[in-house]
């Protein structure tokens, strides 16, 4: 089996070839071609690796390639997990929003859509070679925002690519653990969109244990969620909410922990990740050990300025262990692969799973996988309150589509407009003007 990888100069690739070494199974990925526009980041990547697998037999044979044709060819799988822009432009991002007195971050807010609006068109022309090169394989998106580009890659590659995303996993497990039910005999009712979902049940043999979590403050202050959104707030809910909904609940004041911060995350890891390239580029570095420490120093400050922000303290060692986006999409890869029918949640069309969506949006829900791939799992409605956000969402993505397909400013200014942490029309016009300044590859938009 041939897996590529899209972005294999990136930073996470460690993980995922982690995980490719643990699966002893039959008919495991043999092979790994990894991609990036970047040949140095190949390079230290690749060193990373062959560290990695010293010792290991039988370790997936790995080449490195800046052809993406080449890369493409006779893959089985394909992982697309670019980042359009670097972390340079991350940082961009999330400051030009900020210095509007909006949210500025990754994927949420006006940091989102500009990133959105820079991504889609080189995830369409990926999907658009993928679906010609290797029509057979398999996608597996990544690359944030997950589900936007998701939707986007869709559009050329249908029901073959499906986006992949950590969160509801690692929130799903947190529960569980402070629940003491395992994970692996739990249903969660999870549902909505990529980084705007709730958890609204978690079904253990025909009993929901989720009102159990929600009437005790203890439970609900010993777990990353419970503290960020507070015990009062859950239960006004009723639900545990994904942990990016914080900057929707409690916007004003992460805004302004942001804005009054020394960087922003894009900049603190643009710093970061520029020292680890550096030190690998000397013969001498021990290259996973290098690895290692700078992972360990990401993981340990992710999401510090919303915690700071909802006094919620420091992480426990048992919040920091990820859902691992190499886990879900190792458990993807074996379903298909082996047709052995799994549920994971994930980001594919919706096909009629959310009652308020078309069928060709892309939602995160339920999905039961097996080798036709991921079949979403009709759910309960959402509330009111949660439709309104995700049909508000939505509209956003579909204008940032439009804006990428069309090249039409205007549909870029309402793709900001429209979206609800942006408080103005003028503000939308006044950041697009800003990111159209600080981004060379939102050019396109006249
Ligand atoms: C989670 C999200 C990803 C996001 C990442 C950001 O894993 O699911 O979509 O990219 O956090 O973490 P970072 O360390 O880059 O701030
Ligand atoms: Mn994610």
């Amino acid at each position: 089996m041939r897996l590529t990888i899209l972005g294999g100069g990136g930073f996470r690739l460690p993980l995922v070839y982690a995980a490719l070494l643990r699966d002893r199974s039959e008919g495991r990925i043999t092979r790994v071609v990894l991609h990036d526009v970047d040949a140095g980041r190949l390079a230290a990547v690749a060193r990373v690796l062959a560290d990695q697998a010293a010792g290991v037999a039988d370790a997936p044979e790995v080449t490195v390639t800046t052809d993406l044709d080449l890369a493409l060819r006779g893959a089985d799988f394909v992982f697309s997990a670019i980042r359009v822009g670097g972390l340079a432009g991350r940082a961009a991002d999330e400051s030009v929003a900020l210095a509007e007195g909006v949210l500025g971050q990754e994927t949420v807010g006006a940091g989102g859509i500009a990133y959105g609006l820079r991504t889609v068109p080189v995830a369409e022309d990926i999907a658009r070679r993928t679906a010609r090169i290797a029509p057979d394989a398999w996608v597996v998106n990544f690359t944030n925002p997950a589900g936007l580009v998701t939707e986007a890659m869709a559009r050329h590659l249908g029901d073959r690519v499906i986006g992949i995303c950590d969160s509801p996993v690692g929130l799903g497990r947190r529960v569980a653990r402070v629940l003491g039910v395992d994970p692996e005999r739990a249903w969660f009712d999870y549902a909505g969109l990529n980084h705007l979902g709730w958890l609204r049940g978690v079904r253990v043999a025909g009993r929901d244990e989720l009102p159990r979590l929600l009437a005790d403050p203890g439970l609900l202050d010993s777990f990353e969620e419970g503290r960020l959104f507070g015990a009062q707030w859950l239960r006004s809910l009723g639900a545990i909410p994904n942990e990016y909904l914080h900057y929707y609940y409690f916007n004003r004041e992460t805004v302004h922990a942001y804005r009054t911060a020394e960087r922003t995350r894009g900049a603190f890891l643009h710093d970061q990740q520029a020292r680890f390239y550096a030190e690998m580029e000397r013969p001498e570095t021990s290259a996973l050990a290098a690895w290692d420490r700078t992972r360990a120093e990401r993981e340990a400050t992710y999401m510090a300025h919303n915690r700071e922000a909802a006094g919620a303290g420091e992480r426990d060692a048992s919040d920091l262990e990820s859902g691992g986006y190499e886990q879900v999409a190792l458990a993807l890869m074996r379903a298909i692969a082996h047709d052995r029918r799994t549920t994971l949640i994930l980001n594919v069309r919706n096909r009629g799973a959310l009652a308020a969506l078309d069928a060709e949006a892309v939602v995160e829900v339920p999905c039961l996988v097996d080798a036709n791939g991921a079949h979403p799992v009709a759910v309960s409605p959402l509330p009111g309150h949660a439709t309104g956000l995700v049909c508000a969402v939505k509209a956003v993505e579909r204008e940032v589509l439009a804006a990428a397909a069309s090249g039409s400013r205007a549909r870029a200014v309402a793709a900001f407009a429209l979206h609800p942490l942006v408080d103005s029309v003028t503000v939308a016009r006044r950041l697009v003007e800003a990111y159209t300044a600080a981004h060379p590859g939102l050019s396109y938009l006249r």
